[in-house]
């Protein structure tokens, strides 16, 4: 087994997890679970969500990671509860699944430089992605991004993740808000202002238990929850950082990009005219690509490739800790080399995701099948060990190079002990719920 690697500076790991968290999650998904739950009510429920249900899950995985100094299949054994194993083989699981579709919109996003830049979806931006999004293309580019993920992952943690990263996420925070400046000054943008940002209470109310489980399962999914890649990554961390000040980074700069992203979604499809909650996942897509279109050529052709660009940087920061997962697990235990292992698990990834290149609802159900199922079980059981099982480690761990005080450690263990869990728990059961209705097996949702 070789030395364990880690990170070179306190930077290198806040920039690392925020490039993880950082991702389609925010650009690609969150404006449009957004616009499918009702605007800014939807909003409302998922600010509460990471607010209270993510970022004190997220400390959890990292005093787990920082303890154990191993990957998360191994974390458990190392703390002395080897019979939780299972618990870190569900998040990885969850990783590799997720990764495998991860990667084919990853590559939609390769196929939209290109066609920014020539101009191809110009004037039929649905009927583009409905070329493009399913079959021997969309296969080949989710080869070629699997390719650039394994090629970061193989050059190792700090040459490759934490140089990558810190060159990625900055570029994203910049791009991001100048697409934001110039979607202010399309005719027309003014309300999807108020419809992004002005929740509608009675909305809010009524839709609760179906806005509730999407809330949650995107709060999972966009701060990098539930599949391991947090205790991965923090378990390259020195002793000497405040977990919960780096908590608050990560968190605060990944909400920051989601609410950026909206805030060029939202006023651009409403300067097009387009009814945002229509939904399906090229949306995202379809809807920026008629912005594009729309601009006179070069400008639309220009930001079209800056903006699908930038995307790229942060579905490639956040694939890497995806498959980071699985390569510490393997690089842990065997003496493989890094690029051996990053290779062969990327081919495997690449082969579980070969179903979704081939046809768009596959990846639905994916999809669907991670945010209702398989994030919010990990989570639960991370959450049940961290607080019952290791509570004492878990608030010595906590309050290594902490400031804080021991009101804010005690405090942390009892929420995540009770009020993270029967949140959670109720998100499986909604989430649950929602799959069996999306196969049919349950004819109407029972709340
Ligand atoms: N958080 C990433 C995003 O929002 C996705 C991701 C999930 C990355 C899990 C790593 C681990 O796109």
């Amino acid at each position: 087994m070789s030395e364990r690697e880690t990170w070179t500076s306190r930077l290198g790991f806040i920039l690392a997890a925020v490039g993880s968290a950082v991702g389609l999650g925010n650009i690609w998904q969150f404006p449009f679970q957004t616009a499918t739950n009702g605007g800014a009510a939807f909003l409302v429920v998922y600010l509460l969500a990471v607010l209270a249900i993510g970022f004190p899950a997220m400390l959890a995985e990292f005093v787990v990671g920082r303890r154990a100094e191993r990957n998360p299949i191994d974390a458990f054994g190392r703390l002395g509860h080897g019979n939780w194993k299972f618990a870190g083989a569900i998040a990885a699981f969850t990783a590799f699944w997720i990764l495998s579709f991860y990667s084919v919109v990853g590559g939609w996003v390769i196929r939209y430089i290109f066609g920014s830049a020539t101009g191809a979806y110009f004037g039929a931006p649905s009927e583009y992605f409905g070329a493009i999004a399913a079959g021997p293309d969309a296969l080949a580019l989710h080869a070629v991004f699997m390719a650039l993920t394994v090629g970061i992952v193989a050059a190792g943690v700090d040459d490759g993740i934490e140089r990558a990263t810190k060159l990625m996420v900055p570029s994203i925070i910049v791009l991001l808000v100048g697409l934001g400046a110039w979607a202010a000054t399309l005719p027309g943008s003014g309300p999807g202002y108020a419809y992004y940002l002005a929740p509608d209470l009675g909305a809010l109310t009524t839709n609760f238990w179906s806005i509730l489980p999407n809330a949650v399962g995107q709060a999972f999914f966009t701060l990098s929850l539930g599949m391991g890649a947090m205790i991965t990554y923090a378990s390259y961390l020195g002793e000497d950082d405040s977990l919960a000040g780096d908590g608050v980074t990560i968190v605060a700069l990944n909400t920051l990009v989601g609410l950026l992203a909206g805030l060029v979604a939202f006023p651009v499809l409403f300067a097009i005219g387009i009814e945002p909650s229509q939904s399906g996942l090229g949306a995202a897509f379809e809807m920026l690509a008629g912005a594009f279109g729309q601009l006179p050529s070069p400008t639309g052709a220009i930001l079209g490739v800056v903006f699908f660009f930038t995307l790229l940087l942060a579905a490639l920061s956040s694939a890497i800790s995806l498959l980071e997962v699985v390569t510490s697990y393997v690089v842990d235990n065997y003496d493989y080399g890094r690029p051996t292992v990053a290779v062969a698990l990327g081919t495997g990834i690449f082969l579980l995701g070969v179903p979704s290149a081939f046809g768009v609802s596959n990846l639905g159900w994916y999809n669907a099948i991670a945010y209702n199922l398989l994030l919010p079980l990990s989570v639960l059981l991370l959450l049940l060990f961290v607080g019952w099982v290791y509570a004492d480690g878990a608030i010595g761990e906590l309050r290594q190079g902490s400031t804080l005080g021991e009101g804010f450690n005690r405090g942390w263990l009892w929420w995540i002990r009770v009020v993270v869990p029967v949140g959670v728990l109720v998100t499986l059961l909604l989430g649950l719920q929602s799959l069996a209705l999306r196969a049919g097996v349950l004819a109407n949702p029972v709340v």
